[in-house]
């Protein structure tokens, strides 16, 4: 792809300054412009200091409730009990299986759930270990320059149930390896630390998929399920084997300050998840991986309309990054469950195949309502926006090709984008068009003319727009439910 050869290491967090190219000053005075709008509405709002209840620590996360993950998650005092893998007959030297040191420790540091919690610190070394569970009222905490392996040995990585909402393994039939670091029917979980890493070495597990000679699906990095109050921060995580972070039926999830790195054409290497869940608050996260760096989910086909378990009330904001052959975010294409109230904010990628992408297909079902992207930037990208069907992808014959997705309500409000190749393709699904889509002060520079837009079963409007959008989208300039913000 002609992205390929462009140099995709970059620091996080670089503003869009640092990091163009070749910008023209028209783009320049437009991103000051969007900036310039949305300061002045930000300043008139007040600010108060909070970020979490009851914390006896400092801390360093945004200050403007309305701008930070504030109210997501609820951190409790310290840990009364603080232990060492090393306690547990660990050796960080990159070669001694951990896997029965972590097992016991979670277990011995179990009994602590109800008297205080426990911490369980991971020193510098590297620490190899196969799947291991956590617990409630835990803390798993990777000092600086710790390091935890993903064992190469798949029996390490044993089979569990299929997910409930997807009725079997999302890549094979039958059951699905476990995640590497797995919870279930947890509550008050912080997975953080000084920025050590969770390696998966999933080659093993790609080189399984390209060689056509993976049995069961891929196993995730770190997978949260049925879980409550959790944060996860301040680390690095590389390499999974498949999608990185997963938490599924959790709500009041925040990841926040999370590197998550994987080989630019490893095979689904998403970088976060949140599927079934609800009150998720994504920040401040650096990704670049094989596949979406944030998709947001509900479930496939037939299961995820039985088990009705929707992803609402999701925020993906300040986050930057570079996916190849994916999007920034994805909403779908599992959506069986329903999605709703989604807002993207600040989100930037570059170098990447789209910037945000809604995916639905028939026999999904399910709805999509209520998605905000805003302040929105992108540089080489080759779709910026991004709708599709009909991927063909069902869990067995079982799927109803009459459920019909319902997608209603996506709003985009402050885009510049450089260096796109191609103007935004809008296709939803004959019989079930996407309503409501409003599109506000857009601007998508570097697109070959005539610069026409895709657009099929799609309604709505469009104000401010560059290039001209589709017919379907032209407001008459008197629209009152979709207005520049
Ligand atoms: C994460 O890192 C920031 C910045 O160093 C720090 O302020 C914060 O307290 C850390 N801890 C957690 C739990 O995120
Ligand atoms: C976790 O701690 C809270 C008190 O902070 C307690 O009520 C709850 O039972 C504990 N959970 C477990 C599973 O021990
Ligand atoms: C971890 O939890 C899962 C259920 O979520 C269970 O199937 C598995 O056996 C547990 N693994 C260990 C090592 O306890
Ligand atoms: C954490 O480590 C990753 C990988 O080494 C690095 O890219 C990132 O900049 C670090 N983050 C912080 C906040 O130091
Ligand atoms: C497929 O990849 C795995 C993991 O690297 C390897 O062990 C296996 O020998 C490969 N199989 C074939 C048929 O190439
Ligand atoms: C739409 O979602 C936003 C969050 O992005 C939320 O604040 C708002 O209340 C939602 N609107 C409705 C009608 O649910
Ligand atoms: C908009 O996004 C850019 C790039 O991510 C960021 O630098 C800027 O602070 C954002 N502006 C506002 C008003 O949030
Ligand atoms: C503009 O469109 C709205 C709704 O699409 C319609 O009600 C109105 O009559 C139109 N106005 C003009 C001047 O065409």
């Amino acid at each position: 792809m002609e992205w390929k050869g462009m140099d995709v290491v970059e620091k996080p967090f670089n503003s869009i300054w640092g990091s163009l190219a070749r910008p023209s000053w028209a783009v320049i005075l437009l991103v000051l412009t969007v900036m310039g709008v949305s300061w002045l509405q930000m300043s008139t709002k007040t600010v108060s200091p909070i970020w979490v209840s009851s914390s006896n620590e400092e801390s360093a996360f945004s200050i403007d409730p309305r701008r930070s993950c504030s109210g997501f998650f609820e951190m409790g005092p310290p840990r009364k009990v603080v232990m060492s893998i090393a306690d547990f007959g660990g050796v960080g030297d990159g070669k001694t299986s951990n896997t029965d040191a972590f097992r016991r420790a979670v277990e011995h540091l179990k009994g602590f759930g109800d008297k205080g919690g426990s911490q369980l610190n991971v020193p510098e070394g590297k620490w190899v270990t196969g799947s291991f569970n956590i617990t409630s009222n835990f803390t798993l905490f990777l000092e600086k320059g710790a390091v935890i392996l993903g064992s190469q040995d798949p029996k390490e990585w044993p089979v569990i149930q299929p997910l409930p909402s997807y009725g079997r393994g999302r890549e094979r039939l039958g059951g699905r390896h476990i995640s590497l670091i797995h919870g279930d029917a947890l509550t008050d979980v912080v997975i953080t630390g000084q920025n050590g890493s969770i390696d998966g070495q999933g080659r093993m597990w790609w080189e399984l998929w390209w060689n056509r000679t993976l049995e069961h699906t891929r196993g995730h990095l770190l997978e949260l399920m049925n879980s409550h109050n959790i944060l996860i921060s301040n680390l690095t995580f590389l390499n999974s084997p498949f999608w990185t972070i997963h938490p599924i039926y959790c709500s009041n999830v925040v990841i926040k300050g999370v590197t998550i790195l994987a080989p630019l054409h490893s095979p689904n290497t998403d970088g976060i998840d949140p599927d079934s869940s609800s009150q998720v608050c994504i920040e401040d996260c650096y990704i670049e991986s094989g596949d979406d760096l944030v998709a947001v989910k509900s479930g496939w086909d037939q299961y995820g309309i039985a088990m009705a378990r929707p992803s609402t009330n999701i925020i993906v904001r300040r986050v930057s990054g570079t996916t190849p052959t994916c999007s920034g975010v994805g909403i779908g294409s599992e959506m069986s469950g329903g999605i709703s109230n989604v807002l993207v904010e600040d989100l930037h990628v570059r170098n990447s195949a789209a910037g945000v992408r809604v995916k639905t297909d028939k026999g999904r079902g399910g709805y999509i309502t209520n998605v905000t992207i805003t302040n929105l930037t992108m540089e080489n990208v080759k779709i910026p926006i991004r709708f599709s069907r009909g991927s063909n992808d069902h869990p067995d014959e079982g799927w109803d090709p009459r459920a019909l997705p319902l997608v209603k309500g996506i709003f985009f409000n402050n885009v510049v984008g450089v260096d796109i190749r191609q103007a935004p393709v809008l296709e939803a699904l004959e019989g079930a068009p996407y309503e409501g889509i409003c599109l506000t002060n857009i601007c998508l520079d570097g697109i070959p003319p005539p610069a026409t837009w895709q657009c099929e079963f799609v309604t709505g409007d469009a104000v401010g727009v560059s290039p001209m959008p589709c017919p379907q989208l032209h407001s008459n300039g008197s629209s009152t439910w979709c207005l520049p913000s």
